[in-house]
């Protein structure tokens, strides 16, 4: 094993994130750097600046990105633009090793295992997975795109794995008769798909990123149970969107429209206790975001802060749903430093304000549980959000996210 991935898996075992040594041999066996392009764009998976890398240009700070802890963008725009430039929307990557381990030992997987994967990218994760799952397991590993798809199968099979079958479609689309044993889902998802979730053997475990519209995303670990699948939420899941879940894109200003017919009134809730959680312990544990999330789906927030040093603040909302730049329900909300009730504009069907305070109140009331005593249950009928178990319900079923 070369030197930089013994000290990757140590970094690795440091923080906690890979504990199981099945997933060290995956890490050791399937060099990262064979999968990563010569010219790309590195997220690092902490508070470090990203930055572009070219393998002919720089080969030394090429080698020390792939194994380092980040994730390597190598798709932007759905291929429209160059990705080592960082702009666009980013559409494709190599996930970081971080990630990867802290869902695929939620995973779990075990030799002889049948692995579902949603979004190959590089296929990467599909061969650490083939790994473990060894000669009398496979993965299926499904992409969306076609260029992807393709470079990945050729990759594949150029390491000669044999056990990886790549489908060039959307997972959305996927049918199967056989039954799997793992679902992993490497693109976030706002609606958890059952046509996905269905393809798991009862007993089965699913891991994906449940990212709704509200706040961070949540790695979930899910159990096929009957006709359900239940789990709880874990970490933040920081992913790029599963292609017809993506937000409506837009600048902010873009979705402020009949400006004249919005409802003004004031509000006694903080706006910034609701849209930034200070008090909470650490933002990643917030359960508030989950309730709101659970109660009031389908809107986006931004929080803006003013920046002549006033204090001042502006909680935008809006909904998320397709093509409600041009016809959703907005609301802004305005923190003023000291003061002791706040304006909300609010103009659509639904007024989101009144929602989201309404559920960040219900949280409240909830005695503050953060983000690990929530879990959701998922069957054909939607999603229900619940807290500690399964028979205690924070919210109805949905298909909103
Ligand atoms: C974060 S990347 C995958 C990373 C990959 N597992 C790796 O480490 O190389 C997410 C991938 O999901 C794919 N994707 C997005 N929507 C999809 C869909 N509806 N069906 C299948 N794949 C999809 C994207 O094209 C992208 O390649």
């Amino acid at each position: 094993m070369g030197k930089d991935v013994e000290d990757l898996i140590r970094i690795l075992t440091g923080q906690g994130d890979l504990k199981r040594p099945e997933w060290a041999r995956a890490f050791a066996s399937v060099p990262r750097e064979l999968f990563v392009p010569d010219r790309a764009w590195v997220n690092p998976d902490y508070d470090a600046p990203s930055y572009s890398i070219d393998r002919h240009a720089r080969p030394g700070e090429w080698r020390s990105a792939v194994y380092s802890d980040a994730s390597i963008v190598t798709q932007v725009d759905d291929g429209a633009g160059d990705p080592a430039s960082g702009r666009g929307w980013f559409t494709s990557s190599v996930s970081a090793p971080g990630v990867v381990v802290q869902s695929g030992e939620l995973l779990a997987p075990a030799p002889g295992d049948r692995v579902l994967e949603v979004g190959t990218g590089s296929g990467w994760t599909a061969c650490l997975l083939s790994r473990i799952v060894g000669e009398h397991g496979r993965v299926v590993s499904v992409e969306v795109d076609p260029g992807l798809a393709a470079s990945a199968e050729a990759r594949i099979e150029g390491l000669g794995v044999t056990n990886v079958q790549v489908l060039n479609l959307d997972a959305l689309d996927f049918g199967s008769d056989d039954l799997f044993d793992r679902l992993h889902v490497t693109a976030g998802v706002s609606t958890i798909p059952w046509s996905l979730l269905s393809a798991l053997r009862p007993g089965g475990t699913a891991v994906l990123p449940w990212c709704p519209s509200w706040g961070h995303g949540h790695k979930v670990a899910l159990t096929r149970i009957g006709d359900e699948a239940v789990g709880r939420l874990s970490t933040s899941a920081g992913y790029m969107m599963l292609r017809s879940q993506r937000p409506e894109p837009g600048a902010l200003g873009s979705f402020l429209h009949h400006e004249d017919e919005a409802a003004r009134y004031f509000t006694e809730i903080n706006p910034k206790a609701v849209g930034r959680p200070d008090d909470a312990p650490g933002w990643a544990a917030y359960g508030g975001g989950v309730v709101i999330t659970a109660l009031a789906p389908g809107i986006r927030y931004d929080l803006c802060e003013a920046a002549d040093g006033s204090g001042e603040a502006t909680l935008w909302l809006r909904e998320t749903y397709p093509g409600s730049r041009e016809r959703g329900s907005w609301a802004t909300v305005e923190y003023v430093p000291d003061a002791r009730e706040y304006e909300v504009t609010a103009y659509g069907e639904r007024d989101l304000w009144d929602e989201v305070s309404g559920a960040w109140m219900h949280w409240n009331r909830l005695g503050r549980p953060e983000r690990d005593r929530f879990g959701v249950t998922v069957s054909r009928a939607g999603r229900t959000v619940w807290l500690d178990g399964p028979e205690k319900v924070v919210a109805p079923a949905t298909r909103g996210g």
